[in-house]
């Protein structure tokens, strides 16, 4: 019988977690400064949840190109780099691991960021959302598409953030190819019109996730190397025709990579009405990918540790549950109630609903 829940430990590339409780990437709009720079108010809430067996930062931009939200962190400046150093060195001194996502939004933007240009994409497209910018939420206009010569800069714009991420003491990075992003308008045909290398057949669109992959795998070591996936999403990104057939071979493929991990969100609403797609994420590409495998989205104790008993992931990633919870490992343990978040101060609005969710004890005195 297989014994493992949550709270024992596990192999995670060159490190033993202490336990499988991951903390998700988080963005949190808190960066408020000209350099987009992490500060020490950063280096406070992540220290404070560094019992995790593993962190993942919020998502951080790889170039001021990938920019698309107001008073988020990057990762191409020696200011960002000086400040991460903060938070690195504060989660070390609590033994903790912290990883960084890599980030670039794509058409997820607005000029705003980019003196008036466009954003940038696969393809000419509107993906008819709204940016957080600094003047408050603004439509998204239609970006303009990438050449293909660019594309290849922008995959060693993902080295250097990676080799700018080890320099700062990171543990190793999350290539962020979830959640409609960059790396998704690629993978999915309603993003990706284009008729290069880079779209057309799956492997074309699914191209310019493997040179990344393998170029940062090549310049910090793959197993420093994580890969985020949500093969259900629908955000950001219109459903592929064939999403199914889509995942099963890049899951596949990075299945041979030696990754750190895959990281994988599962399917959120309802997706009935659509064809081709997994609806039951970690289950499904459990067969199919033979590395760690942490889940995400909607666990609670129990919901994580059957996953991991069971065998259907490694680790599990809990998102909203660590805002409001620094010590959640802590609360497992003791089998003690979690405290709510608030909504309201997800993103942006200084220390307040940020490093002053007081520990279980605390609460209770
Ligand atoms: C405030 C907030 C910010 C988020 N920012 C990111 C992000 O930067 N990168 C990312 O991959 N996912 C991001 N997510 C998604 C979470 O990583 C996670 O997938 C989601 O919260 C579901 O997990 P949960 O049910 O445990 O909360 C964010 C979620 C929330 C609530």
């Amino acid at each position: 019988m297989n014994k493992q829940d949550l709270l024992t430990a596990v192999r995670l590339g060159p490190y033993t977690l202490p336990n499988r409780v991951v903390m998700a990437p988080m963005t949190r709009s808190r960066a408020y400064n000209r350099d987009r720079a992490p500060t020490e108010l950063h280096a406070e809430y992540y220290a404070q949840r560094a019992s995790a067996g593993l962190i993942i930062t919020e998502g951080s931009q790889i170039s001021p190109q990938a920019v698309g939200y107001v008073y988020t962190p990057g990762i191409h400046t020696q200011a960002q780099i000086r400040g991460w150093e903060k938070v690195t060195a504060a989660v070390h001194a609590r033994e903790g691991r912290i990883f960084l996502q890599l980030w670039h939004v794509g058409y997820v933007s607005h000029p705003d960021f980019h003196d008036a240009q466009l954003p940038v994409a696969p393809s000419a497209i509107n993906p008819n959302t709204q940016s957080f910018t600094l003047q408050g939420l603004k439509d998204t206009v239609t970006a303009r598409a990438l050449e293909t010569s660019e594309v290849r800069s922008i995959v060693q714009d993902y080295v250097q953030a990676a080799i700018n991420a080890m320099l700062a003491g990171f543990d190793g990075v999350e290539i962020h190819g979830a959640n409609g992003y960059l790396i998704e308008q690629f993978l999915r045909d309603g993003s990706n019109r284009r008729t290069d290398a880079y779209g057309g057949a799956i492997p074309n669109r699914a191209r310019f996730l493997f040179e990344i992959v393998e170029a940062v795998s090549e310049a910090v070591g793959s197993e420093r190397v994580g890969v985020r996936l949500s093969p259900a999403n629908t955000w950001n990104v219109p459903a592929d025709t064939d999403t199914r057939s889509l995942y099963d071979f890049v899951i596949g493929e990075l299945s041979g990579y030696q990754l750190a991990y895959l990281h994988l969100r599962e399917a959120q609403g309802d997706l009935s009405g659509i064809p081709n797609m997994v609806t039951d994420v970690s289950a499904h590409y459990r067969r199919v990918y033979h590395g760690t495998l942490i889940t995400n989205t909607g666990y609670d104790r129990q919901k994580g540790d059957q996953a991991v008993a069971n065998g259907q992931a490694d680790l599990v990633a809990f998102g909203v549950p660590f805002i409001s919870n620094p010590d959640l490992v802590e609360r497992f343990r003791l089998h003690a109630p979690l405290a709510q978040a608030d909504q309201a101060t997800f993103y942006q609005g200084g220390a307040k609903g940020y490093v002053d969710y007081p520990v279980y004890q605390a609460a209770a005195a």
